[in-house]
């Protein structure tokens, strides 16, 4: 199903220009203040759905931005466009296809057609391989070449292909199964494939080759590495089949390096990498915790997928988040947004919502081709508190740029420690009060006086302690991190990406930029290696060569 994507400019919409007005007489604008004067603003700010409660209170808005900002959702097109998405039209126009990943959690008896075809047959085909897979890998019955049972599991893949499956797995592991252990190798350096193989033996273990494209250097690479690894350690050939599988939507060359046909799970052209961890991409995350729980994740998603199509807009936790993040990157000039959750099982996260959201909306021009004139997508940066407080809090509290934070955090810990889950949660709550209420100067300075400083070195000191406030931020809480909660919430962050390119006219659902490096790269890789003599295209890359080819040493 073809898609129009409107080739308005999102600039020249009148709630574009009321919002730019609304954003001037804010200036003065201080939560500090706002809080005092409503008294209600936490309840009127916030909501509870999907498992997870948001406050978003702690924000630099009040009544009339949210009104205006819902204004320009609906403006831009935003009704049409989840209506799109949800029914397979060809919103990835660059490449015209669908992206159609709410489709891998929908329930059987559903219909999403693509091309005519409805998908919804193969997915649960899929989901049901899937678990016959890891009901043989968890009861025994797939065994190694010398008849043990499989341990360990390892997932060769790299960006969609492994962070959704790494941040799943690793969240849940208070669910995962006895008996398989799960590892992820994704980057192509040596050291990370050595100190991995160091710890299996090829008798016990399954390398899953996860590759949507089958064509990821760095995937095939390492797949070979494990290749040689097991033959080297005594593996038969014959045998490799009960060592290695696939997932691919490109199947022909899965078989092409040997992997068996049905040993290959399918992909799909219409799910994005980035958007994977719900398709058979999720086979370890299902190998690690088991099918069922794969199952709640996929009901987890499933309903904040309901919620993002039936709650208002002024009620709707993905459309919220995107308009605040468009609120402040495109009128206060902020140009990056820290993810910062308070839980050890988290801690993955905001590499996760890192590709998501920068491969999807780090883009510059709009769906029709023409140049982007505003910012789009922020840097997303950040990890778990409290260690980030001990190092790149400081910058979010006294730095010169306005920085938005989400804070995401568990009421309760699966491993209680004395009164230590307590005392992160007040650690999450109050780096978001500081960054809210700041330290006035006068506070500094009645703060030293009762210090017993003298005037001289209270004056001194004051401007230093000066905490600005004024910060915005969001608070995700949720009861436990469990399989139904986490995949709310993180199809919650993938629908707050899309409604934002929907608001600024961009595809999120491409990545040519990746191209470019792995382009530059093959050329680069010849001239180092010496099979290509041709000097490189510059001076620094040719000097850099030159460097590598004289001092490498292995
Ligand atoms: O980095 C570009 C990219 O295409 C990602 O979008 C994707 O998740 C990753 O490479 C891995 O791709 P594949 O699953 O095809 O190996």
């Amino acid at each position: 199903m073809p898609y129009a994507p409107s080739s308005q400019d999102v600039t020249r919409l009148p709630s574009w220009q009321a919002l730019n007005e609304h954003r001037q007489a804010l200036d003065g604008f201080n939560l500090r203040q706002a809080f005092v004067d409503d008294p209600q603003r936490f309840e009127r700010f916030s909501l509870d759905d999907c498992g997870l409660f948001l406050d978003y209170s702690k924000n630099l808005i009040d009544e009339r931005t949210r009104s205006l900002l819902v204004d320009l959702a609906r403006d831009a097109g935003l009704t049409q466009a989840i209506a799109a998405l949800f029914e397979g039209a060809q919103i990835n126009a660059s490449e015209r296809r669908p992206a159609l990943h709410t489709a891998l959690r929908r329930p059987l008896g559903d219909r999403v057609l693509v091309d005519g075809e409805d998908v919804m047959p193969q997915v649960h085909r899929a989901l049901l391989r899937m678990s016959e897979l890891v009901g043989r890998v968890h009861h025994g019955l797939w065994r190694g070449y010398s008849d043990k049972p499989i341990t360990d599991v390892v997932n060769i893949g790299i960006g969609g292909s492994f962070l959704g499956p790494q941040l799943v797995s690793e969240a849940l592991l208070p669910f995962a199964q006895r008996g398989v252990r799960c590892h992820y190798l994704a980057n192509i350096d040596g050291s990370s494939f050595q100190e991995l193989a160091a710890k299996l033996s090829a008798e016990t273990t399954l390398f899953i080759v996860s590759s949507k494209t089958f064509s990821t250097l760095e995937t095939l690479k390492n797949a070979q590495a494990a290749r040689g690894w097991y033959l080297a350690q005594g593996g038969p050939e014959d045998e490799l089949h009960r060592h290695f599988m696939a997932v691919s939507s490109n199947v022909e060359a899965a078989k092409a390096f040997g992997i068996r046909e049905e040993n290959i799970l399918p992909m799909w052209d219409w799910v994005g990498g980035r958007y994977s961890l719900w398709s058979a991409i999720g086979l370890p995350i299902a190998m690690s915790i088991g099918i069922s729980n794969f199952k709640e994740l996929l009901t987890g998603a499933y309903r904040m997928d309901l919620h993002f199509q039936q709650a208002p807009f002024e009620r709707n936790m993905p459309v919220l988040l995107a308009l605040l993040g468009v609120w402040y990157g495109n009128f206060w000039g902020a140009q990056s947004h820290a993810i910062l959750p308070y839980d050890h099982y988290l801690r993955n996260i905001t590499k996760h919502l890192q590709q998501l959201d920068m491969e999807s909306n780090g883009k510059r021009v709009r769906q029709d081709g023409s140049a982007l004139q505003i910012a789009s997508g922020p840097v997303i940066w950040g990890g778990v508190g409290c260690n980030g407080q001990h190092a790149y809090h400081q910058l979010l509290h006294q730095g010169t740029q306005l920085i938005p934070a989400d804070f995401i955090v568990p009421v309760s810990s699966y491993n209680p420690v004395a009164d230590h889950h307590q005392w992160l949660f007040a650690n999450c709550l109050s780096q978001s009060q500081a960054l809210m209420l700041g330290k006035s100067h006068a506070e500094a300075e009645a703060e030293l006086r009762a210090q017993g400083l003298s005037e001289d070195e209270v004056q001194r000191l004051a401007p230093h302690k000066v905490v600005p406030g004024n910060r915005p931020s969001n608070t995700l809480v949720l009861e436990r991190v469990s399989p139904g909660r986490l995949g709310a919430l993180i199809a919650l962050y993938e629908h707050k990406v899309f409604v934002q390119s929907v608001i600024w006219g961009i595809n999120a659902f491409d990545q040519w930029g990746v191209e470019l490096g792995k382009e530059l790269g093959k050329g680069v890789y010849s001239r180092m290696v010496g099979s290509d003599p041709s000097g490189a295209e510059d001076a620094s890359t040719q000097g850099l060569i030159d460097f590598f080819r004289s001092h490498h040493r292995g």
